[in-house]
């Protein structure tokens, strides 16, 4: 398998994409735009400092056109033309109530989920206007404008032959550190978007690893593509199982970074489930919707925008990422329900249902990535529809063997507001696998469709020797229809900037892993 390093394949190098558009919009008689931010406690518009200062270098216009609208609700915008001749249009966005923070019930920090939701709101009001920039006011935190700003902006477009051409974006205040790191946040995670969006007939596992060469191989980190023969030399029979109905070779994954590159510490590991097409095999799943399943290698991406944003910002930790990538389909010796396989570990598989490929993948790779003695191990996976059931997309369901994983995951999700929930992975669940007529374990639970998330994290549990461990369950955060306002419509690339401040926190010291 050959690996182009520097240029494309099929697709363009997405980081450059953004940029791309930015720049190629040049006609200068295209104004420049501003989004400021103002506090509201119910009553009454509390300017923040940049709005205080267009309302100064206006003669007070900004405050006087304002009042014909009223108090400005949290989450809300109103466009204002001809605030001066620096500002001819200014998108003014609802902040809510002033010095918000961490709200227990929440479980998220308001303020900055506060500016995501205001200034998206805002780049979205003057998104038809043909602007040629927009800047941003930070609103007291540079890291959640630029995050709001930058997500609202993404639009998958690749495939379309005309291109809306998007403004610029950039902080009102020059130099803002916090807008640099919240634009590598948002960055990572609509890497994520974007691969989870692009068809499988075009992000096939070998054109996905080629995608994984072209993010991350600039920023240092290494890419190692493995073939079909390393994967059975090593005994991976449950991830092979389920490639045999697919023409389409697997890849398994390797991803160095090394950003303690002069010592041995040992690494944060992160696996990503990346089923590139997932028909359910012969338990051939339904049709209606069976497009998004071009998604099911959600948990691939969202590890390869992570390890970006831990490259970009050059974290001084070591990580390792694992992806076991390629399609479930039903092909003429694809894997028959009842049919028994040996995974690497030793274990015997019985696969009674195809469709519950997401764990067999998972199974070689979590046990290749026990042998690397990583500090700590988390995955991400698409796996149960029943995670959907239960949470829906308020957050993604967690599984966990380590209190100092919890904690530390659990105060990531508080920052970006990608929150997580505990689940359930007790030995209860564990019996209804283990329960097996053929082989040690079923993939499927003896209960069925009961506890479908945690008999499917029980399974996995079976394969991991790792003291320090979490399942993420990423199906119900897949997509998002609207409810997150600031990522709009189209696959969500949830919780990439959560895993990354995971890592992030762990290179601080701060979690005792
Ligand atoms: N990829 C699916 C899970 C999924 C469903 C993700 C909907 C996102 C949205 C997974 O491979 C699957 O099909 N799981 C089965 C397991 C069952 C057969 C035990 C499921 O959830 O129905
Ligand atoms: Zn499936
Ligand atoms: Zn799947």
């Amino acid at each position: 398998m050959a690996f182009v390093r520097t240029s494309r394949v099929f697709l363009r190098p997405h980081v450059l994409s953004l940029a791309r558009s930015v720049r190629s919009c040049g006609s200068s008689e295209r104004k420049a735009g501003v989004i400021v931010g103002v506090y509201n406690d119910g009553t009454e518009n509390t300017f923040t400092d940049a709005a205080d200062h267009i309302n100064e270098q206006s003669s007070g216009n900004l405050v006087r056109l304002m009042q014909y609208g009223g108090s400005l609700k949290a989450g809300k915008s109103r466009v204002l033309y001809g605030v001066s001749d620096e500002f001819p249009v200014v998108s003014v966005v609802g902040l809510g109530e002033q010095n918000q923070n961490y709200d227990p019930i929440e479980e998220r920090d308001e303020s900055k989920e506060a500016i995501r939701t205001a200034v998206a709101a805002g780049y979205r009001s003057l998104g038809d206007l043909g602007l040629k920039s927009i800047q941003v006011d930070p609103c007291g935190d540079g890291e959640a404008a630029a995050e709001g700003a930058l997500l609202a902006a993404f639009k998958y477009q690749d495939l379309k032959s005309k291109k809306k051409e998007s403004p610029a974006v950039t902080c009102l205040s020059q130099n803002d550190q916090g807008w640099t790191r919240g634009a590598t946040f948002a960055e990572g995670q609509n890497i994520a978007r974007r691969l989870m969006e692009t068809p499988a007939n075009i992000l096939t596992p070998t054109n996905f690893a080629q995608e994984a060469v072209n993010c991350l191989e600039g920023l240092g980190v290494e890419v190692m593509p493995r073939t079909y023969e390393w994967a059975k030399e090593r005994n991976m029979n449950s991830f092979l199982s389920v490639t045999r109905g697919s023409g389409e070779p697997p890849v398994f994954l390797e991803l160095s970074y090394r950003g303690k590159r002069f010592t041995d510490e040992k690494p944060l590991a992160i696996v990503g489930k990346g089923v590139t097409f997932d028909t359910g095999g012969i338990s051939l799943k339904p049709s209606a919707n069976m497009d998004k399943m071009r998604a099911d290698m959600g948990g691939a991406a969202c590890t390869v925008g992570s390890i970006f944003i831990a490259a970009a910002l050059g974290l001084p930790i070591n990580i390792k990422g694992f992806i076991p990538l390629c399609e479930n389909m039903p092909g003429s010796i694809a894997t028959k329900p009842g049919d028994v396989v040996v995974a690497s570990n030793g274990k015997s598989i019985q696969i009674d249902n195809t469709d519950a490929e997401g764990r067999l993948i998972l199974a070689d790779a979590l046990h290749y990535a026990s042998q690397h003695s990583p500090r700590a191990m988390v995955n991400m996976a698409t796996l149960t529809g029943a995670m959907a059931v239960s949470l829906g997309s308020g957050a993604t369901g967690v599984f966990c063997n380590s209190k100092a994983v919890w904690d530390a995951m659990h105060k990531a999700g508080t920052v970006t507001g990608d929150r997580v929930w505990k689940m359930p992975l007790w030995k209860h669940y564990s019996s209804q696998v283990t329960d097996c007529w053929l082989a040690d374990v079923n993939n499927q639970g003896k209960h069925k469709p009961a506890g479908g998330s945690c008999t499917a994290a029980s399974f996995l549990k079976e394969f991991v020797s790792c003291d320090h461990w979490m399942h993420m369950d990423i199906a119900g955060v897949m997509e998002n229809k609207d409810e997150v306002s600031y990522l709009g419509k189209g696959m969500s690339g949830r919780p990439t900037r959560t895993v990354a401040t995971f890592a992030e926190l762990i290179a601080s010291g701060q979690t005792g892993l």
